[in-house]
């Protein structure tokens, strides 16, 4: 075994099929089973996507009353997953609280599944897990906000759609629609990115004949880390720090000696740009002029021109996203767990491919510790 046989970070390595989404680098491009991404973004709710990245195909209206009445049935903040919130914490990162959510549900709907060759359940009650998944997360995470604000949860409202009843959720109040739009499109494009980090943790847990909820629990644990979802925060802290569009010169000159990641640029598969920036930054631009903030955009613009004349490095959709919720008035600290709520409709899409065509995902390692060696005085029984 020579160095190069080792695929550090399985860097450029094919493990699977998937039929859930294609990423194509060379052409910019994201299709979501064949739909290119920003056409979902612009034309379709949450909802019909999430039906779309579980099913293979785009809901009929039949279809889609029938999820959102399924998805509005398990909105409400449920008495256990909130005594469990309630034990973390209120310095905890709220993706602790999100992350044990999901396991407390996980207990709950798995009940009586001793035997542990029931826990993976059939393709029906996985899709129903799913389902009950995405209708529960937007309640964890806006209570996890208002709690730290010092609020008390407010009730879902049956009324609205997925997005419009998260935004109420989180801050008491009808959202604007243009605000709602938004919202909207960042959650679809946050939904589904073929196999990164946190996906693959999913279907690496669910190689091994593990329940759904204990694959999502581990996509959560790799989401949160900054290389993948945390950049989303990390964008907020960056802007925090340069302060204003003519600061950015001189605080990337520093930034750049000291060798430091600028978060929500870079990419693992895009080299040229992240596909989904230029819906996510047109979202941006329409809360930039709804909230009056043009400061916010001249501060993306300049930090963005600059690093990418600089270093050629690109922004990813962490990059939009980040500065958007911030206007929407999301916490800092929501920032990952909104991308969790998101998510969790790819993650359930792999999660259910991985256990209708499953091979245990086990990998080879290179030993280079030391030699073989042996405990002094030990005499092995004869
Ligand atoms: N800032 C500064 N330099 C960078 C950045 C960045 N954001 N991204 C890459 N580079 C540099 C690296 O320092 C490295 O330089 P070197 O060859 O001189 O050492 C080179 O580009 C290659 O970078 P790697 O980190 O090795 O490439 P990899 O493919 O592993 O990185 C990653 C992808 C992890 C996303 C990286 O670009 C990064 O850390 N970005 C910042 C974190 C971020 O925004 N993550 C969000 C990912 S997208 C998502 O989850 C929605």
């Amino acid at each position: 075994m020579t160095d190069t046989d080792i695929k550090k970070g399985l860097a450029g390595v094919v493990v699977d099929y998937t039929a859930v989404s294609k990423v194509n680098p060379d052409t910019n491009s994201l299709l979501y089973r064949g739909y290119p991404v920003q056409e979902l973004a612009a034309t379709q709710s949450v909802e019909a996507v999430a039906h779309l990245l579980w099913t293979g195909e785009l809901p009929t209206g039949q279809q889609l009353a029938t999820l959102r009445e399924a998805e509005r049935e398990n909105r409400a903040l449920q008495p256990d997953v909130k005594a469990a919130i309630d034990l973390i914490p209120l310095d905890a990162h709220p993706m602790d609280e999100v992350r044990t959510a999901v396991s407390v549900i996980g207990a709950r709907e798995t009940r009586g599944t001793l035997n542990v060759m029931d826990a993976v359940g059939t393709p029906q009650q996985n899709l129903e897990r799913s389902t009950r998944l995405f209708g529960e997360l937007p309640a964890i995470v806006a209570y996890g906000q208002r709690r730290r604000r010092g609020l008390e949860p407010v009730e879902a409202r049956d009324d609205l759609d997925y997005a419009a009843n998260f935004l109420w959720l989180a801050f008491g109040e009808e959202a604007d629609e243009v605000v709602v739009d938004a919202f909207n499109r960042s959650m679809i494009l946050y939904a589904e990115h073929s196999f990164n980090a946190s996906t693959f943790t999913a279907r690496v847990i669910t190689s091994t004949l593990s329940d759904l909820y204990s694959a999502v629990v581990g996509a959560i644990g790799a989401l949160k880390g900054p290389l993948h979802g945390g950049a989303n925060e990390a964008v907020l802290h960056i802007f925090d720090e340069i302060g204003s569009a003519e600061n950015v010169s001189a605080w990337l000159d520093t930034a750049l000696t000291e060798k430091r990641k600028i978060m929500g640029f870079g990419h693992r598969v895009y080299k040229r740009g992240d596909s989904r920036v230029p819906t996510m930054k047109a979202a941006l631009d329409t809360l930039v002029a709804h909230y009056d903030r043009p400061d916010v955009a001249a501060l993306y613009d300049a930090l963005e021109a600059e690093f990418v004349a600089r270093k050629g490095i690109y922004p990813n959709l962490d990059y939009p996203s980040g500065p958007a919720y911030n206007l929407i008035g999301f916490d800092t600290l929501t920032f990952t767990p909104l991308f969790v709520a998101a998510r969790v409709v790819g993650w359930t899409a792999h999660i259910m491919e991985q256990q209708a065509s499953n091979a245990l995902i086990r990998p080879l390692s290179a030993y280079n510790g030391p030699d073989e060696r042996h405990i002094e005085g030990y005499v092995p029984d004869t």
